[in-house]
């Protein structure tokens, strides 16, 4: 199964896809976090990033296309994957097609999380992540069983991303509204949406997408 979910910064994309890659064993593939690495590792791609990311703006599809296509041939990826967080244009999504075609696969379904934006505002500025092992947490919505204490590793550190602060998000928001948003256009006229609450718990969202992939 491959399929793509789509929604605003903060509408719970990698929270759902770490769920699903969990549940059904296919592997996330977050444009995000593979950005974030080459930023971290101070790579070619990671330094023409790195500012772009920090404005809240979008990284050249050129760029993600090419991480994109590259990690869809990894073995880990032949029993399906999640896109979170690509494509992010229309210009991505129509590359999308025409990469997945080149190699003999194709997308089961796009499912979009809606979530208006004063919610997301929220929800990103109280997110924060274990340092180990990446788990995701949020202030008042998902806090660790015992403070300070990975649920998942048992690790003690914590880290907050740069772009999580609310001038960023807003820009993020801007630049999703404006060119990311036409894909909810571009799939639902080729019969592939399927849209889900995401202002409901992150359980209850989870349940949606069950129901979702259980009647494809
Ligand atoms: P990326 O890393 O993809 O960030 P994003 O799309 O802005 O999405 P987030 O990761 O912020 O949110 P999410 O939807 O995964 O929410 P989460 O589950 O964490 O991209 C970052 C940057 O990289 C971009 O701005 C861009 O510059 C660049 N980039 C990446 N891909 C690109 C591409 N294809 N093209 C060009 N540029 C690209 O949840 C958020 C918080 O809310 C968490 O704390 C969570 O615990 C909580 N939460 C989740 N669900 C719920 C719920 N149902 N109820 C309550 N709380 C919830």
């Amino acid at each position: 199964m491959n399929l793509i979910l789509l929604g605003p910064p903060g509408a719970g994309k990698g929270t759902q896809a770490k769920m699903i890659e969990d549940a059904l064993g296919i592997v996330q593939l977050s444009t995000g976090d593979m950005l974030r690495a080459a930023v971290a590792a101070g790579t070619e791609v990671g330094l023409k990033a790195k500012a772009v990311m920090e404005r809240g703006e979008l990284v050249s599809d050129d760029i993600v296309i090419g991480i994109i296509s590259e990690r869809i041939d990894e073995p880990d990826c032949a029993g399906g994957f999640i896109l979170d967080g690509f494509p992010r244009t229309v210009g991505q999504a129509e590359a999308l097609d025409v990469l997945l075609s080149d190699k003999d696969k194709k997308l089961n379904v796009v499912i979009e999380l809606k979530v208006d934006d004063e919610k997301l505002v929220e929800r990103i500025t109280g997110r924060f992540t274990c340092a180990k092992c990446g788990e995701g947490y949020h202030e008042t919505f998902k806090r660790p069983a015992e403070d300070d204490v990975c649920d998942k590793c048992g690790g003690t550190e914590f880290v907050r991303r740069k772009d999580d602060n609310e001038e960023t998000v807003r820009s993020r928001l801007t630049a999703y509204h404006a060119q990311t948003s036409p894909l909810i256009g571009y799939y639902g006229g080729a019969g592939m949406l399927r849209s889900v609450d995401g202002m409901a718990d992150i359980g209850v969202v989870g349940g949606q997408i069950t129901e979702v992939l259980n009647n494809l």
